[in-house]
């Protein structure tokens, strides 16, 4: 049963909006991260974000990666208010650290910002994000970066999203010109014009109109500009979706944007759009079925666990979800996986800067709790009753490398590692069904792969031996498996729970397979 909740906790939920930003590395994403932190007075200065940013990828090497775990940890969840609203931003690392923490992130967010540069259009890593959000169906706002640059055409952006994602799109506003011809943008909701001021990029003046073909707009923009613009919109209201509330909540319809992040053109209108448009936290699915946010009685669940942040103690950082009910520092929850109390002491909040110990939260804030190796990815927390919060999905690897050992006489502690690490989600592993047993490793970034090698050697003494293998695909296979349908370039393996699956070098093969076993099932993740 459910208690009555206070009126403290429905403001705080109603308040808070937990987000992912997800693009293609160098969409823009650090610069539009910084800006909104700027507007939420959270830094104050550009270019602290963008100088984590460079401290984080300057190096390949993963020691060095290391040294700076403490500056990518606070970046893992930034937090601010603006205009009454309770702010979370997720971190969901691309580039070389991109792996299946990124996925991960995703679901504890309740929607999502995807960032698009303009000239480049719907991008490959933009679509395995988007796919991740898309199968929660959460709500996703564009945003349609770099106006100041000569881009594509906006009807074939929209069409893009629609023909790559699958999912329609309204624009919320209208680029008047575009790279050096950029006048500015019209909203479509306000019926008003925001200006780019080519000279002083930061200045935006806001002009209020009848509606498109107001001849203010002439005047401004001149008579090509305008006559574009007019005919655009007509089009659109013509022939484009409406703006729909409930299929953007579904996620079946993404209101669309046009900006530019590093001019902060178009930033400011966009977060106070979002903010009113994106949802507070919404209900969780559990044991006990859904799990509501106003539930008093709190809970949550761990999405992604961090190790090492400081070398010298060796410790580890869980970091939290809040589903449910008010987080007071210190108080006593129930860990369900491993049926006992513990009591959450040191929780840490993370800002733009600093980690903070944090002595209240609620649901749709993220915190970090000291982990001694108690926790799990997927590991539930609640407050006087066993409710366990759905599973987190699997995400199909899409890197593979066999792995052994180097010195047999550390076979113990390497499958001490191996279990520890795949239980932590670090990578996933397989083991393939012949009379030789190799065992696979596989990933969704190469970065998981060097902060395995270097953590069984830090922490389990192992020298591990990886070998790349030209698998790309990973399939869980549900029916009546043929052993011999898989012997060209492909092979057959089972996972930690002895699951079918099979690895494929190519779409081709995969085909191939799927057209041998039709009575089989083929699945992008474990079932
Ligand atoms: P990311 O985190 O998504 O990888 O992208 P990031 O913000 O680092 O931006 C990638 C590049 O795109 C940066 O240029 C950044 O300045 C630029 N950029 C971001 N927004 C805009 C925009 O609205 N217009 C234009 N023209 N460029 C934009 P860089 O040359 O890699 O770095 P920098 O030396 O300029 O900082």
């Amino acid at each position: 049963m459910s208690s009555k909740p206070t009126d403290e906790l429905r403001q705080e939920v109603e308040k808070r909006r937990t987000f992912a930003i997800i693009s293609h590395p160098d969409a823009g994403k650090t610069t539009l991260t910084e800006k909104l932190l700027l507007f939420g007075g959270a830094i104050h200065t550009a270019g602290s974000v963008k100088a984590r940013k460079a401290a984080r990828h300057a190096t390949s090497d993963w020691m060095e990666i290391e040294k700076q775990r403490g500056i990518s940890v606070t970046s893992s969840v930034m937090q601010f208010q603006y205009a009454g609203k309770q702010v979370n931003i997720l971190d969901t690392p691309g580039h070389q650290d991109f792996s299946e923490d990124t996925y991960r992130t995703l679901t504890a967010a309740d929607s999502a910002v995807m960032l698009i540069d303009v000239a480049k259009g719907v991008e490959a890593q933009t679509i395995k994000l988007f796919q991740v959000c898309s199968k929660r169906g959460i709500p996703i706002f564009t945003f349609i970066n770099k106006l100041d640059r000569e881009g594509q055409n906006p009807f074939e952006l929209l069409e893009e999203i629609e023909r790559v994602l699958g999912i329609r799109s309204v624009p919320m506003n209208w680029p008047i010109g575009m790279g050096r011809e950029l006048c500015g943008v019209y909203d479509r909701m306000k019926n008003q014009v925001e200006l780019f001021n080519g000279k002083d990029h930061s200045s935006i003046e806001v002009r209020p109109t009848s509606d498109y073909n107001d001849p203010i707009i002439r005047e401004m923009a001149g008579d090509y500009l305008a006559d574009q613009l007019a005919q655009d919109l007509e089009l659109l209201d013509v022939a484009g979706d409406s703006f729909d509330y409930d299929k953007v909540a579904r996620g079946e319809l993404t209101p669309v944007f046009f900006g530019s992040a590093v001019n902060n053109f178009g930033v400011q209108t966009f977060l106070e759009n979002f903010l009113q448009l994106a949802p507070s936290p919404t209900p969780r699915r559990s044991t006990e079925g859904e799990i509501d946010p106003t539930d008093e009685k709190f809970s949550g669940y761990v999405f992604k666990i961090q190790a090492n942040m400081n070398p010298a103690h060796r410790d580890r950082i869980a970091f939290l979800r809040i589903c449910s009910g008010k987080f007071n520092r210190g108080m006593a929850v129930r860990h369900v996986r491993a049926g006992k109390e513990i009591k959450l002491s040191q929780p840490q909040q993370f800002l733009a800067q600093d980690r903070d110990i944090v002595e209240t939260a609620y649901p749709g804030d993220i915190i970090g709790l000291f982990d001694p190796g108690i926790f799990r990815i997927g590991d539930s927390l609640a407050e006087g009753r066993d409710v366990t919060f759905d599973e987190l999905p699997t995400f199909s690897p899409e890197i593979f490398a066999k792995v052994s050992v180097k010195n047999a006489l550390k076979q113990k502690q390497y499958i001490k590692g191996l279990d520890q690490l795949t239980e932590e989600g670090m990578v996933q592993v397989f083991r393939s069904v012949g009379p030789f047993e190799d065992t696979y490793l596989g990933v969704v970034g190469q970065l998981q792969f060097e902060v395995f090698e270097y953590r069984m050697k830090n922490e389990y003494g192992v020298d591990i031996q990886l070998n790349r293998t030209t698998y790309q695909f990973a399939r869980w296979l549900v029916g009546k498996v043929d052993p011999s349908k898989f012997r060209i370039n492909s092979t057959l393996v089972k996972d930690k729970n002895d699951n079918d699956v099979a690895l494929f070098e190519n779409e081709y093969a995969m085909r191939t397979a799927m057209e041998r076993l039709p009575d089989v099932k083929f699945l992008e993740m474990a079932p």
